[in-house]
């Protein structure tokens, strides 16, 4: 058995430490206390009002004297349930960000739990929610502000569709504009290049999002992350063009095969002032973390033709990116 948070080996579901660590005190019973049917439908209820949409069901979650309860608002984690058209989305999206938190991307704490008939669902930790002690034992929840890129650059008012009709290269200079210098826009750049190796093929402008903290504007931890590719529903294999208006980079026109290739990526990183060191470090620092990835597939929750699957593709996309 592979604990259903850190994926390493385990006598149960979890490690008593991971479990201590996810929900930030020992003794929670991490059981959703309901059937996943009872989940479903109890959904649009609890989702009116919602401020986090996106494209799945999901409802919130909290924790009181050491149980779990679903909640409508206020919750201090998200709770996403696989949709129907992509089957183990739970199990994938963990894996992910699992993967993601071992390359050292900044991600929030997430865990693989269980309806009362067994059923998965993903749980993630919200990162614009804090709680501060502010007399003995009540806490207090405060918000952290959030924006997804297409509130962020003004967008919002056009059809849910334009959080594709950009390139990376505009949100790489948004960036340098929003940070008034490359830091936003290096990071952003790896998370992309990470985002290609896992197939992770739907990073649109809503998957993309700014904190607002009191050191200034942040990326927001990885959410959203997982291996769309397994499903080979999108079209092509980036949700965005490299360049404005639908314009590629000039590896990928010539090759002419939908891929991209570490030529792409680094006429990407040039043309917004990112070094071609800092570049082929990046890239480097991914792949050459192959052999990890892959242990962490085979431990993880998907079954065992998915897991073969993400591994011919990871393969694949590692030889174009070297
Ligand atoms: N851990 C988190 N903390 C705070 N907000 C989050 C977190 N994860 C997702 N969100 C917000 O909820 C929205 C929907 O979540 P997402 O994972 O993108 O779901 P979907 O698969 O439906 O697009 C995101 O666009 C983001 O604004
Ligand atoms: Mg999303
Ligand atoms: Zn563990």
């Amino acid at each position: 058995m592979n604990c259903q948070i850190c994926l390493k080996k385990a006598e149960s579901r979890y490690h008593s430490r991971c479990l201590k660590q996810f929900f930030g005190q020992t003794g929670v019973d991490p059981l959703i206390p309901m059937t996943a049917s009872e989940f479903y439908q109890n959904a649009p209820a609890h989702v009116a009002g919602f401020s986090i949409s996106g494209a799945q069901v999901k409802m919130q979650m909290n924790v009181k004297d050491k149980q779990l309860v679903i909640t409508a608002s206020g919750g201090d984690y998200i709770l996403k349930p696989s949709p129907q058209i992509f089957p183990q989305a739970a199990e994938n999206e963990h894996l992910c960000l699992q993967i993601a938190k071992m390359l050292k991307f900044e991600t929030p704490p997430v865990a693989l739990l269980n309806f009362t008939d067994d059923s998965p669902i993903f749980a993630i930790k919200r990162f614009d929610r804090q709680r501060t002690n502010e007399h003995e034992n009540e806490q207090t929840q405060q918000k952290i502000h959030q924006e997804d890129l297409m509130q962020a650059m003004g967008l919002a008012k056009f059809t849910s569709n334009s959080k594709y009709e950009y390139s990376y290269q505009q949100v790489l200079l948004d960036l340098i504009t929003i940070a008034n210098g490359l830091h936003l826009s290096a990071e952003f750049f790896k998370r992309l290049v990470f985002a290609y190796l896992i197939g992770n093929d739907d990073l649109h402008l809503k998957n993309i999002s700014l904190l607002y903290t009191p050191k200034g504007i942040m990326l927001t931890p990885l959410y959203d992350y997982l291996n769309t590719a397994l499903y080979g529903v999108n079209g092509s294999v980036m949700a965005l063009s490299m360049l404005p208006e639908h314009k590629e980079t000039a590896c990928f026109n010539q090759m002419g095969n939908g891929y991209y290739y570490q030529a792409d990526f680094i006429e990407l990183g040039l043309s917004v002032g990112l070094s071609e060191k800092f570049i082929h470090k990046s890239i480097r620092a991914l792949t050459d973390k192959t052999d990890k990835i892959l242990s962490l597939i085979l431990h993880s929750h998907l079954d065992p033709i998915r897991q073969q699957q993400f591994i011919d593709m990871l393969n694949n996309r590692k030889a174009r990116l070297e």
